[in-house]
């Protein structure tokens, strides 16, 4: 497997390039899991509804780019093989995450957030920075930003309408996820991060998200 093999850091540089295009450009390295939504029926949503629908489902599609970003940044300068190796694997479900969420806001007639690229590179300069200052400490940074995923994946449960199946199920099998991912980085040995840094990434997190519900 991949694992075994050593990269050079222009490798690295080489497949980051491509892993960011991928994310951009929606070809995605994805698990190969089904969508979860493709089992539900499409419900009688108004426009309106359908227009709010879609511009939650956008925020959690750039939400979902911003996390390809950190975790590809992180992968980049984390030192541990081992957590470089889980991150990837994360990276992954984070891709299932990215096309189940493009593929509802095409359906519900929406297009995608067009500050994208700058979400993108944003996330992945932080992630390479969080892995540069140490492993326990970029682990820590994974575990605090899914639970601050979970909490925001719960107010979109509460905010996006009942009958919108199709998108409540993608939100409830991304919250399983993440939270499948901020329990190994925990275990991992992911360490409590200050309180002045989980608050400036609440901040950064909110502006992200009043940004991508307009554009
Ligand atoms: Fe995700
Ligand atoms: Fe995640």
């Amino acid at each position: 497997m991949m694992k075994t093999r050593r990269y050079s850091p222009l490798d690295h540089l080489i497949m980051n390039v491509d892993q960011a295009l991928r994310t951009l450009a929606g070809k995605p390295l994805v698990t190969g899991r089904p969508n979860p939504a493709t089992g539900e029926q499409e419900a009688e949503l108004s426009d309106a509804e359908k227009a709010e629908s879609a511009r939650l489902m956008r925020i959690n599609h750039a939400g979902e780019v911003a996390a390809q970003g950190l975790y590809q940044g992180q992968a980049l300068t984390a030192r541990l093989d081992k957590v470089r190796a889980r991150m990837e694997r994360a990276a992954e479900e984070e891709n299932d995450h990215l096309e189940w969420c493009e593929s509802r806001v095409r359906e519900l007639g929406g297009h995608l957030s067009y500050l994208n690229p700058l979400w993108y590179l944003g996330s992945f300069a932080i992630g390479a920075a969080a892995g540069a200052i140490g492993d326990k400490w970029s682990l820590g940074f994974v575990v605090e930003t899914e639970k601050q995923v979970i909490s925001h994946l719960d107010s979109h449960l509460e905010r996006i309408p009942g009958k919108d199946r199709k998108s409540r199920v993608i939100l409830e099998q991304m919250k399983i996820d993440e939270a499948q991912h901020g329990a190994a980085a925990k275990k991992a040995g992911g360490a409590d991060l200050p309180e002045p840094v989980r608050r400036l990434m609440k901040l950064t997190s909110k502006v992200m998200t009043a940004t991508a519900y307009r554009i």
